[in-house]
């Protein structure tokens, strides 16, 4: 009698554990299946060349409009002779050893950057005589970043 139980409860572990790897081999296959990506998504970084160009187009009118109205006075629209201010061509460059926050805070207020001793600030007020540009305070970053887009695309 005791073989027979003893029988009996290895067979129904058998079972048990057969049912358990089944289900764990069909678990994850459906899981996965799941988690398929549906085929929009798979698209969705597939930004059409059309979409960059107009938000790029976007931008750069919007930057020569504000470069026109409070930059031309001083800063030569070809951007790559010297006028009362230096060319602007390639100053991203120039100031690629800091933040890009850096560079606009110059657009918007380049006196508190060379009273703060910044050293791109300084060293280009010293090349200019110490010639003061004025402060733009009420330019956005994205009206600033647009203007920064237009002088490097001319
Ligand atoms: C009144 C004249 C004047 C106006 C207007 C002016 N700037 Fe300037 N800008 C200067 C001068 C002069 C310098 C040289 C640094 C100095 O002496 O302050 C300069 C320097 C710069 C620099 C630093 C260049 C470098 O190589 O690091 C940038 C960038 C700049 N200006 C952008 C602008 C932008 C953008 C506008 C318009 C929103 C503008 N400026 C309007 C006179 C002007």
């Amino acid at each position: 009698m005791k073989r027979l139980a003893l029988l009996n409860s290895i067979i129904s572990l058998t079972w048990m554990a057969i049912g358990l790897m089944i289900i764990l081999l069909v678990m994850p296959a459906f899981i996965s299946s799941n988690k398929e990506v549906p085929e929009t998504a798979k698209t969705i970084d597939v930004v059409p060349a059309t979409v960059i160009d107009d938000a790029l187009a976007e931008t750069y009118a919007l930057g020569k409009t504000l470069f026109k109205l409070n930059c031309a006075s001083c800063h030569n629209k070809n951007m790559v002779d010297d006028m009362t201010g230096p060319a602007l061509s390639g100053v991203k460059d120039r100031w690629s050893d800091f933040p890009e926050k850096d560079l606009y805070d110059w657009i918007k207020n380049s006196n508190s950057l060379i009273e703060k001793g910044h050293p791109r600030a300084v060293e280009v007020w010293e090349e200019w005589d110490k010639a003061t540009m004025n402060a733009f305070l009420n330019l956005t970053d994205e009206e600033v970043e647009a203007i920064v887009v237009y002088i490097e695309v001319v």
